[in-house]
């Protein structure tokens, strides 16, 4: 009989034991995202245009993982360890190709030929001008209705850690000058950094200003907010915009201002300020002039305190666009953990030239002459503070 007792109290116990697990489980996966995987690659492979879209893995030795589609070069999925050690996904994006093709928020892809605004939608070389597709009020934006993000390219894995993608554009698409032949190459290393490397060459003088469009939530994607994230960003000052996001060719000192990101300062202190900037962009949406240096330098670093990861942004570039997610607005329902993308519930650090640098001779020239070569690289580094 005592024996008996004891096997149904042990049962009992290794019972509520199972249960609370499986509880904590749930819990793990619905709310704080941890210890999710990456998406079913089936839902990305399809045949457009003759030409066949997939989802590639990238792994390093620390079991990091970056899922990239070559549909816009966009990436998917970044699995990176929280403080805790658990896998991450900090990246914003869809569960399937559709998602991607149906998408208007640009979530991870690559922007080509020009990273955000031309005003007017046109430019001139040499006296003729050239006009873009106006997909934003009067401006071109991110290349036009039909920009790189919406082009297939063809993929070659290299190795486990390295992706090369390259796309022709033909002389004329989106309104711009020269057979541009675009490569891409994302490398994970195992410091845990993502390097883009971007390489194009054109048979006609035209502009370029290519960029990465990748949303984050150090959180994990489907967290509620950024804006408890903290920012700094190396830069002195912004190119001021006006209502149409603009630049109006005035450098504006972040001194004394919202955009003051010179020592690490939470998002959503001054999200909403009382100052003209911020009105123009919703809340962040602004070029910030990046403190000059030859080669490769930190530009911006951004922590998560829930998760104590840390995205480090490196590039070459003199401007990133910080976008603090103004304009998601819970439509975007096909995100790959099944929840809503709010307003501000990731950001965008692009690299890039200033916007409507071909219009603004006093900005770092976009121009790329016949047989030159177009070079830019760009690094996102994941780690976690101590
Ligand atoms: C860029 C722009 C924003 C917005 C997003 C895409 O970052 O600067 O204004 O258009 O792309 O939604």
């Amino acid at each position: 009989m005592k024996k008996v007792s004891i096997w149904l109290v042990c049962c009992g116990y290794l019972f509520i034991t199972a249960c609370n697990s499986s509880n904590q489980n749930k819990t793990m996966n619905s709310d704080t995202l941890t210890a999710v995987g990456l998406p079913d690659k089936k839902a990305y492979q399809e045949t457009l245009a003759g030409k066949t879209v997939d989802l590639f893995t990238l792994k390093n030795k620390n079991n990091v993982q970056v899922a990239i589609t070559n549909y816009g070069g966009a990436i998917v999925s970044a699995l990176v360890p929280d403080k805790n050690g658990e896998l991450t996904d900090v990246i914003l994006g869809y569960k399937d190709l559709k998602g991607y093709q149906d998408g208007k928020s640009y979530f991870g892809a690559l922007i080509g030929r020009y990273g955000n605004r031309i005003g007017k939608a046109k430019f001139s070389i040499d006296g003729k001008e050239y006009k873009l597709d106006a997909n934003d009020g009067p401006n071109s934006l991110h290349g036009g209705k039909s920009g790189f993000n919406t082009k297939v390219f063809d993929a070659k894995q290299i190795d486990d850690q390295t992706l090369e993608l390259t796309y022709n554009s033909p002389d004329g698409e989106g309104g711009y000058p020269g057979n541009v032949h675009a490569k891409v190459v994302y490398t994970l290393g195992d410091d845990n950094g993502l390097k883009i490397d971007y390489t194009a060459t054109t048979d006609k003088t035209t502009v370029l200003n290519l960029t990465n469009h990748a949303y984050f939530n150090l959180s994990g994607e489907g967290s509620e907010t950024i804006n408890d994230h903290l920012l700094q960003i190396n830069a002195d000052a912004i190119t001021a915009v006006d209502s149409t996001l603009i630049p109006t060719g005035v450098m504006q000192p972040v001194a004394g201002t919202a955009f003051d990101f010179r020592k690490p300062t939470t998002i959503g202190d001054r999200v909403d300020a009382a100052e003209e900037q911020i009105k123009m962009g919703g809340g962040y949406d602004h070029n910030f002039v990046l403190t000059k240096a030859d080669g490769m330098r930190a530009a911006a670093v951004v922590t998560s305190p829930k998760t104590g990861i840390v995205l480090e942004v490196l590039t070459v570039e003199p401007g990133i666009q910080f976008y603090g997610g103004n304009f998601l607005n819970g439509q975007d329902h096909n995100g790959k953990g099944g929840k809503a993308y709010a307003k501000r519930s990731g950001f965008c650090l692009e690299t890039q030239h200033f916007p409507d640098s071909p219009n603004k001779p006093a900005f770092p020239t976009t121009l790329v002459k016949a047989g030159e070569q177009y070079h830019t690289t760009t690094i996102y580094k994941f780690s976690v503070s101590k």
